[in-house]
Parts: C-alpha cells; structure tokens; sequence
C-alpha cells in the first residue's frame, strides 16, 4: 500500500515521516509545568534559587515577615520575600533553569504603601539578556493580590534557558517582591 502510495504521491511519505517527528515535540510543548518558590520542578527536579540566600526568606513560617499574605491563596501555600533597599544598595535575584518556549512567573502583590511597602521593580534577563521589567506602585491599601504574571513570555526559542528576575535596581526605588510560583511550557 505504501509503495503503491509513494508511486502515485512521492510527496506522501516525506511528509508522514516529517510529522511523525514534530508530534512528539508538539505535544511536548503543550503541557504547562507548575513550579512551587519552595519545591524542586516536578519534572527536572531543578529548583529555583536565590541571591543573597540570607536575604530571602521563606515566608510559609515566617513570623518576623512584615508582608502577610494569606497563605491559603498562595500555590503550595508557600512564597519568597525579599525586599531591595536603596540605603543597602544590593539587587536581589531568584534564578530558574528549564528547557521549554514559554516562561510565566506569578508574584503576589501587597497593596499597603507601608508595612509593607506594596511598590516593586524588577528586572528580567534571559540567558543573561535583558528580558522586560515590571513595575507595582502600590494603591494604599490594606489587601495583596495574589496569581498576579510579571513576566510572561509565549515565544522563546525551544531548548534549555536560564531565567533571572531581579528585585530592584542600583540607585534605584524600595522594592518588594514575594515570588509565589513560575510555570513553563
Ligand atoms: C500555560 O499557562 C499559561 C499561563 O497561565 C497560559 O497562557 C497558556 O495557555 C498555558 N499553556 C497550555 C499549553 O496550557
Ligand atoms: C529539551 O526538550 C526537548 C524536547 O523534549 C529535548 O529534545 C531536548 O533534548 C531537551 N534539551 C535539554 C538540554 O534537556
């Protein structure tokens, strides 16, 4: 049948073998995977780290933290509180390896404009290139928003990338960021 096939359509089996080598790919593409701030990735088993180490802190049990988010909002109950201050002068990063096209990072966001101070700004780099900002200024209220993507990109090139969001800049404002989860495809 096939070479019957390949007589009368030479076009058929170039482009049964073609496909039958994007499908694997394709669908590997479609499965969004979810990584907790505090747990390894599910599939690689490679886990977000963070830069000053000291100066995150994992806030599930923190009772010092003056960032209080409801835990039950935040996915696997846990996020990663850092704040950049000006007077200290050190950038705060969260690092993430994964092999796949699409990156969304989810933050939660604080409302108050003290304890805590809600504003954020941070930096994204991809494979060590700049990659976008976001920039929270907080309304003034006592309330955080939770789920909240301040980075999301649906096109990178497929393969193995390391992506790095910085919490505030050099010279630059206070900053608060409470990292909740990011997810990849
Ligand atoms: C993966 O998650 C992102 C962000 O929630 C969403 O926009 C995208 O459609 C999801 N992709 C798949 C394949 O489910
Ligand atoms: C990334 O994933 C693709 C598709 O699953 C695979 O072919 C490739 O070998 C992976 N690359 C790395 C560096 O793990």
């Amino acid at each position: 049948m096939s070479s019957i096939l390949s007589i009368l359509f030479p076009w058929v089996l170039p482009l049964l073998s073609l496909a039958a080598f994007l499908l694997p790919q394709t669908y590997a593409a479609l499965v969004n995977v979810t990584v907790d701030d505090a747990h390894p990735d599910p599939l690689t088993g490679i886990s977000i780290t963070y830069a000053p180490l000291n100066a995150w802190t994992l806030d599930s049990d923190c009772s010092t933290c003056v960032a209080t988010p409801d835990g039950s909002q935040a996915y696997m109950g846990t996020w990663h509180d850092t704040t950049y201050l000006p007077e200290v002068g050190t950038v705060l990063s969260a690092t993430f390896q994964f092999n796949g096209s699409a990156l969304y990072v989810y933050c939660i966001t604080a409302q108050s404009t003290s304890a805590p101070d809600g504003n954020s700004d941070m930096l994204f780099f991809l494979d060590g290139e700049p990659a976008g900002s976001y920039e929270h200024i907080a309304p003034g209220e006592p309330t955080y928003d939770y789920n909240v993507p301040v980075y999301s990109n649906p096109s990178i090139a497929p393969g193995f990338h390391t992506f790095v969001l910085q919490n505030g800049q050099t010279g630059g404002q206070a900053s608060l960021a409470l990292l909740d989860y990011i997810v990849y495809s």
